[in-house]
């Protein structure tokens, strides 16, 4: 091939389940592009697996199979490695160890990432090797590349993301098929969108660990999945759903990270997974599916989004080739220039603060059923006006016949969440409330 001006990078892949076999297919189908691409062949040549059987039945003589991911990481023949097989634990040694042998990461690992990222970067950083994550964050989409380099010029505000790709499978399948919650999940694993334990999907503890790279990255400060709130789809009620879809708003697992250094309150990052009510008329709204998209606000380019295939074999396996390519070009390039892994210089860390949740500013939906006689409504008004909380809509379903009971739901304009804690602790004590006020925090996105 004429524009071969280098050898090949070789690469040597630990894991070859769903993305692992994505990854190597797509380098294999495309590799004459590739190469067109990155300047050089990047030839994986060594494949570790657990399953050593299953690794030779996809890799056939394309590569060496061994079940130690821990010799390929030692073998001084391998320029880059791909750590695919996921977790914090052995995923982590692997990593660590791989820097120091002086050898470029690739990753698709955001849990590794939300969890050890400060001490991997850093190490990285010494070692003057690269850690690539673009597979971490939204599968397919190039977020990380949009905000290390495209929108490198601006000042972020905020970012709002349907970035679990199972979770929103999970509500539009539910939604638009009527379909029970755990086929659903079913069907999810099957097509190879979830996690191994998928209760980080539902729980939303992989959206937030997206969403706290995507802060870090964002805002210049260090990863701190600690400090991330988070509340999955587990408890949403179908019944809100509807209820939402009447007012005008779908409702989405969103991760949401902001930045506040102007106002009321104190000043920092908000960093926050949760149920969201969205206007039905928003592009994100209307993202269905295993679909992703992420809603990016900058001071210079005003709004933008990227939406895309959010998980599975060959979407993911699309950023992590990406990845290699990326890393292939810059072998050769002086390490001091090499873009840094967080996109900012690491003596310059921002110390803005991760916001608590009783400071975070959001618009809600809150639900309660109470008793069908007079004074409820004024009593709702009362503590809502005494906590400067403002309604910006209100529904009343009316009670069937013989009916005594009946649902009160109500939309806030944008407040604090410890005034509305404190409101919902006054309103589940009143005698005429008669179950816990269900809370779903509302985002406009304008
Ligand atoms: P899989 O479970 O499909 O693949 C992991 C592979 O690694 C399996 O073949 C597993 O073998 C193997 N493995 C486990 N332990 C070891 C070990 N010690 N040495 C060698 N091989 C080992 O996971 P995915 O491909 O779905 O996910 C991989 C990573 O990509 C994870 O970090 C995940 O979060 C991330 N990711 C996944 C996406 C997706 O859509 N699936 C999208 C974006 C990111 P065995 O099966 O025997 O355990
Ligand atoms: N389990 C993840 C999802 C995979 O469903 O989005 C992609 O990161």
């Amino acid at each position: 091939m004429g524009v071969e001006k280098f050898g090949p990078v070789r690469v040597g892949l630990l894991g070859i389940g769903t993305v692992g076999g994505g990854t190597f297919e797509v380098l294999w189908r495309n590799r004459q592009e590739i190469t067109r691409r990155a300047g050089r062949r990047i030839e994986i040549t060594q494949v570790a697996d657990r399953d050593v059987d299953h690794a030779r039945r996809i890799v056939a003589d394309r590569a060496r199979v061994l079940d130690d991911a821990a010799a390929v990481v030692a073998d001084p023949a391998i320029d880059i490695v791909v750590e695919l097989i996921g977790g914090t634990g052995v995923a982590l040694k692997l990593v660590l160890a791989a820097i120091e042998a002086g050898k470029h990461v690739v990753t698709a690992n955001k849990a590794l990432l939300a969890m050890h990222g400060n001490e991997i970067f850093a190490a990285a950083s010494r070692r003057g090797v690269m850690v690539a994550f673009e597979a971490a964050v939204a599968g397919g989409i190039p977020i990380i590349k949009a905000l290390r380099e495209g929108l490198s010029a601006n000042r972020i505000e905020s970012i709002a993301g349907i970035i679990n790709g199972t979770t929103n499978f999970i509500l539009s399948e539910m939604r638009d098929k009527g379909l029970a919650f755990d086929a659903v999940l079913a069907e999810a694993q099957r097509l190879g969108y979830a996690e191994a334990d998928p209760t980080f999907d539902i729980e939303g503890v992989d959206a937030a660990h997206k969403a706290t790279i995507l802060a870090a990255l964002a805002f210049g400060i260090p990863v701190q999945f600690d400090k991330c709130y988070v509340e999955g789809i587990s408890t949403l009620q179908s019944t809100d759903i509807k209820f939402a879809e009447q007012l005008g708003y779908r409702i989405k697992l969103l991760a949401i990270t902001r930045r506040r250094e102007r106002g009321e309150g104190p000043h920092g990052i908000e960093l926050r997974v949760h149920p969201t009510l969205i206007p039905a008329r928003r592009l994100i709204a209307n993202v269905e599916g295993a679909m992703n998209a992420v809603w990016v606000k900058g001071d210079a380019v005003g709004e933008t989004m990227y939406y895309g295939k959010g998980a599975g074999a060959e979407p993911t396996a699309s950023a992590v080739v990406a990845d290699l390519i990326d890393v292939a070009r810059v072998l050769t390039a002086d390490p001091e220039n090499r873009v840094p892994h967080l996109a900012f210089q690491a003596e310059s860390i921002s110390d803005l603060p991760i916001l608590p949740m009783d400071d975070v500013e959001t618009a809600y939906y809150l639900r309660m059923r109470v008793a069908d006689e007079p004074g409820v409504l004024a009593d709702l008004a009362r503590i809502l006006a005494d906590g400067e909380i403002s309604i910006d809509a209100l529904l009343q379903r009316e009670p069937g016949a013989g009916e005594d009971q009946t649902d009160i739901v109500l939309l806030t304009h944008v407040t604090f969440e410890r005034r509305v804690n404190q409101a919902i602790a006054r309103i589940e004590a009143l005698p005429t409330v008669l179950s816990k006020v269900v809370r779903i925090r509302l985002e406009e996105l304008a």
